[in-house]
């Protein structure tokens, strides 16, 4: 089996660009943020705000992933929440658990179980570093904070939600510092991953860009 580790910051465009790339190479696309912010929607959802009883809940909380036409979706306890998961306050949410070691332990059997049986691209913080140390190819990807920001904030436009562009932007200020300042698999770049900064190039550009790292490594 072919695993392609894609990580980096909050919207560098890995999803976007991951899923173009398996869409191409005939891969499932993997995307682990799913995972925790299920977790952090179940949390908000039941209103804990303690790690204690995040982690004593632990063994009540189901978290499937299926992949429909190679299309993931995400089961929370048997329900399909994969729009659900997409807002800024489970994006804060799902940081928040991500930093909790039962909690990536909780998850790391079903991450690599994928990796196991299917050719994955798989994204995430911390891919190349601990779930899938031995992939065949690993890629830093990143922007600048504004880019990333100017991102975010239109996707998140394109949906009807109502934020402001200050909101995402310490939002992700956060997340950006949380994410690779925690003690238990922070972001971090690996010593093999190649660094892709998309800040100056569109969405094609960068998939090719990808692509390219990607072809060159596994020929
Ligand atoms: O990629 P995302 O924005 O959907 O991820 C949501 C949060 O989940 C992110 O802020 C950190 C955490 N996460 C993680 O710790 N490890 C991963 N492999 C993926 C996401």
């Amino acid at each position: 089996m072919i695993a392609i580790a894609i990580d980096g910051p909050a919207g560098a465009g890995k999803s976007t660009i991951a899923r173009a790339i398996a869409r191409e190479m005939s891969f499932i696309y993997v995307d682990t943020g799913a995972l925790y912010r299920a977790i952090g929607l179940y949390m908000i959802k039941n209103r804990m705000d303690d790690d204690e009883l995040i982690v004593s809940s632990l063994n009540k909380i189901k978290v499937d992933l299926k992949f429909i036409d190679k299309e993931q979706k995400i089961f929370l306890c048997e329900r399909e929440v994969s729009g659900e998961i997409r807002t800024p306050e489970v994006s804060m949410m799902a940081s928040r658990v991500s930093a909790i070691l039962a909690v990536r332990e909780f998850l790391l059997d079903l991450q690599r179980g994928l990796a196991e049986k299917n050719n994955v691209i798989m994204d995430g913080r911390d891919i190349g570093t601990v779930i899938l140390p031995d992939a065949d190819v690993k890629i830093f990807l990143t922007a600048s904070l504004e880019k990333r920001t100017d991102r975010r904030y239109k996707e998140m436009l394109e949906k009807g939600l109502n934020v402001t562009y200050d909101g995402i932007l310490n939002d992700i200020k956060k997340r950006d510092y949380d994410d690779s300042h925690r003690k238990v698999a922070p972001l971090k770049l690996a010593t093999d991953a190649v660094v892709v900064d998309t800040s100056e190039y569109n969405l094609e550009e960068s998939i090719n860009l990808v692509l390219d790292v990607i072809k060159k490594k596994l020929s």
